[in-house]
């Protein structure tokens, strides 16, 4: 059998703040195998973009991350600073939510790709100017040969996220973290970034977790679905089994709040109530003040994500009581 490219085991993320810890990030495991695109979705403040952010070490104390990221043999969460700056960036690129935080605002858009093409390509001059380009040109930037020579604060947001995607590409990592990778591009255009990392995944065999809010994204492009809530993955499963037979309430939850398509179209039905204050946990489980299957037992303590069916792995006690979907919600993605 394959190795993982990625094996994530209890990672933890901690926050302090002046009304205390939040724990953003509370015990997630998963793995991700060579060429795999894992989708992680969740409501806003479910820790995804911090989960994302500790795969690398990004965080800077006081924020604290404990648990082990196995990367190439190494735990990523104990390596060098050395070693992570030779990992970030070539074997493992990241497309950041804010495009503008992670641009340089005082390099050119073509000395920023230029960079990652000499450091892990080995491309200087000439060589590396053409790939740029190439590059600028596969993210949909029209005349991207004269595009090169412009500042970030020369691109519209569209264009400098369509920028920062070129320039994590350029160095064909083995793993891309895409934080919302096409959340402010226009419909053609995400289909053709949605595309290119299709591509790249078969062609660099490139693993990649793709965090969004588009459940449509998801269908379209991941092999695997990681639902996070609260901090900690509460299901995980196949697209497919996943959009017809969620094994979590709060999955059913997201997928009837999905605008039906063609003749299935249906009033959307939001979850009722808001996320969990990440400083003040509920001592159940964390979506239990908001479920309608809720008992008892829920709110005692905190079930555990256990594997419910092969390959499924739910944190639902009720995972058996929830019912399947017709392929109405298959179709969020044709
Ligand atoms: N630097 C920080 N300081 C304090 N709190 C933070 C910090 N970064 C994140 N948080 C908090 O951690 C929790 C998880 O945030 P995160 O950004 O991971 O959410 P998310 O799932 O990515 O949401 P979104 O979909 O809105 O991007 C939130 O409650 C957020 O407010
Ligand atoms: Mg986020």
């Amino acid at each position: 059998m394959t190795a993982p490219l990625l094996k994530v085991r209890d990672l933890n993320v901690r926050i302090p703040t002046p009304a205390g810890v939040l724990h953003a990030v509370r015990g997630v495991n998963f793995d991700l195998m060579p060429g795999e695109v894992l989708g992680l979705v969740g409501e806003s403040g479910s820790g995804k973009s911090v989960t994302l952010r500790s795969l690398i070490r990004l965080h800077r104390p006081p924020i604290g991350m404990t648990g082990t990221v196995e990367y190439g043999g190494q735990n990523l969460l104990a390596a060098s600073e050395a070693k992570l700056r030779d990992v970030r960036g070539g074997q493992i690129s990241m497309i950041f939510q804010e495009p503008m935080s992670a641009l340089n605002p005082v390099l050119t858009v073509g000395e920023q790709i230029g960079e990652n093409l000499r450091e892990h390509k080995g491309l200087r001059g000439r060589a590396a100017q053409e790939r740029a380009a190439e590059l600028l040109d596969l993210t949909g930037i029209p005349s991207p040969k004269a595009r090169l020579a412009d500042y970030p604060h020369q691109f519209s947001g569209g264009m400098r996220q369509r920028a920062m995607i070129a320039i994590a590409l350029a160095s064909e990592p083995q793993l891309l973290l895409a934080d919302e990778p096409t959340t402010a591009l226009d419909v053609t255009i995400q289909d053709q970034i949605l595309r290119l990392l299709l591509r790249l995944r078969e062609e660099l065999h490139m693993g990649v977790i793709l965090v969004t809010h588009d459940l449509g994204v998801v269908a379209q492009t991941c092999d695997r679905v990681a639902v996070m809530y609260g901090g900690r993955l509460v299901e995980t499963a196949g697209v497919n089994s996943l959009f017809h037979a969620p094994k979590h309430a709060y999955t059913l939850g997201l997928l009837r709040s999905l605008p039906g398509a063609g003749e299935h179209r249906r009033p959307l039905q939001p979850i009722p109530g808001g996320p969990p204050d990440l400083r003040f946990l509920p001592p159940g489980c964390p979506f239990a003040p908001r479920c309608e299957y809720v008992t008892d037992e829920c709110r005692a303590g905190e079930p555990p994500l256990l594997e419910v069916a092969p390959g499924r792995f739910s944190a639902c006690i009720h995972h058996d009581e929830l019912p399947a979907l017709k392929p109405t919600l298959a179709e969020v993605g044709a």
